[in-house]
């Protein structure tokens, strides 16, 4: 089947205020500037100075040896299971609401011949430690059982709501894995997010971790890719992984240069997109017909939900908005999920809850409430 290409033409309406995904930000004036001016070589020959600039900042500030660009989470993260699990029939333990669990084409199967072992997620995107616990294979048990290698958290939880991992939790997890033999990855697509949500530096929130894929295109803005870090003999591995991938790209600092200025201009930034996701969130709890959880927001995603007695449904709700020019990504027909990024203004916000509040009184008048 060909995927549906849809474009969203901005004929239509005079604003666009895109709130499908962190993903969605346009590399800024600057990043455009650096990318036209980036030095760069040939990457997989290991020259391009860019990627290189690019690589030991990344891993001076998540505190770890090295680290290595590549072209998407997906593959930060299946790279990083599978130099953990380079012998078949390893096994995974990781969050049932995981992105690596669902949404990455179950490639650590497919393509890594790694066994995922699930432990539920809770709201609060944490998995109890009992469970994961419990869920360690009994080496006795080898002759049946696959091997556990490895323990998967993701921080922040984008599928609980952007939830942050603490330090604490994150540490106990980390003496789990150490007392069992295992390696502890973070998908940390949003760690930065988490960081600044928690007041804590990501070197330290990340410091029980033996690998971490931090994507540089969400809340940081960058266009294109993502870095894992790891110790310097996981790099060496990683490399040899993404080449084999098909991620080993050649002038790659053109890329590693917007991600530079995303670095330098955008963190400074995730503190005011978690502030405008709140009010957002506080603004649409007051809309009749709509509820959100304002407490659990605690970074730039949230969820509503459209109370069973609204006379709206999902998917008029989002046809609507978007002839409006606010963009919003369904998760059923009573569930909206919306992520605030550094291209979106306070005063997006406040145009969003304008048309939110037109497209449901427009609904209750349609119906007669
Ligand atoms: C938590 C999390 N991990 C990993 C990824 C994968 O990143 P990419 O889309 O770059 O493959 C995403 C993407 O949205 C994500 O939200």
């Amino acid at each position: 089947m060909v995927a549906e290409r849809r474009f969203f033409s901005a004929k239509m309406v005079t604003k666009t205020v895109d709130l499908r995904s962190d993903t969605v930000t346009k590399p800024t004036e600057s990043m455009r500037a650096a990318m036209a001016n980036a030095e760069v070589d040939d990457d997989v020959l290991t020259y391009d100075p860019t990627a290189f600039r690019l690589e030991s900042e990344m891993a001076k500030v998540t505190g770890k040896e090295a680290a290595l660009y590549v072209p998407s989470g997906t593959m930060g993260n299946l790279i990083s299971v599978l130099v953990h699990c380079e012998i078949r029939g390893s096994e995974v333990i990781l969050g049932d609401n995981s992105h690596i669990h669902i949404y990455e084409n179950g490639g650590i199967s497919t393509i890594g011949g790694v066994h995922p072992r699930t432990v539920k997620n809770n709201k609060d995107g944490t998995m109890d430690i009992d469970l994961i616990e419990a869920a360690i294979r009994n080496p006795k048990g080898e002759l049946v059982y696959p091997t556990t290698r490895l323990i998967c958290l993701e921080n922040t939880q984008a599928n609980c709501g952007g939830k942050c991992l603490s330090v604490e939790y994150t540490d106990r997890v980390g003496e789990l894995a150490k007392k069992h033999g295992l390696k502890l990855h973070i998908d940390g697509a949003r760690i930065f997010n988490a960081a600044v949500a928690l007041g804590v530096p990501v070197h330290r929130l990340v410091q029980a971790a033996d690998s971490v894929s931090v994507c540089l295109s969400k809340g940081l803005g960058a266009p294109v890719g993502s870095v894992v870090v790891g110790s310097k003999s996981f790099i060496d591995k990683a490399r040899r992984l993404r080449k084999t991938l098909g991620g080993g790209m050649r002038q790659i600092g053109i890329l590693c240069a917007a991600a530079l200025v995303a670095l330098q201009e955008n963190v400074g930034k995730l503190e005011s997109d978690h502030k405008k996701a709140k009010i957002l969130a506080e603004g649409l709890n007051q809309i009749k017909g709509l509820r959100v959880d304002v407490d659990s927001v605690e970074t730039n995603i949230l969820y509503f939900d459209i109370e069973e007695g609204a006379k709206i449904k999902g998917d008029n709700l989002c046809k609507n908005l978007e002839e409006r020019g606010v963009l919003v990504m369904p998760e059923s027909l009573s569930r909206i999920r919306i992520v605030l990024h550094h291209q979106i203004s306070a005063s997006d916000v406040q145009y969003t809850l304008s048309c939110f509040q037109q497209a449901l009184s427009g609904a209750h008048e349609e119906n007669g409430n």
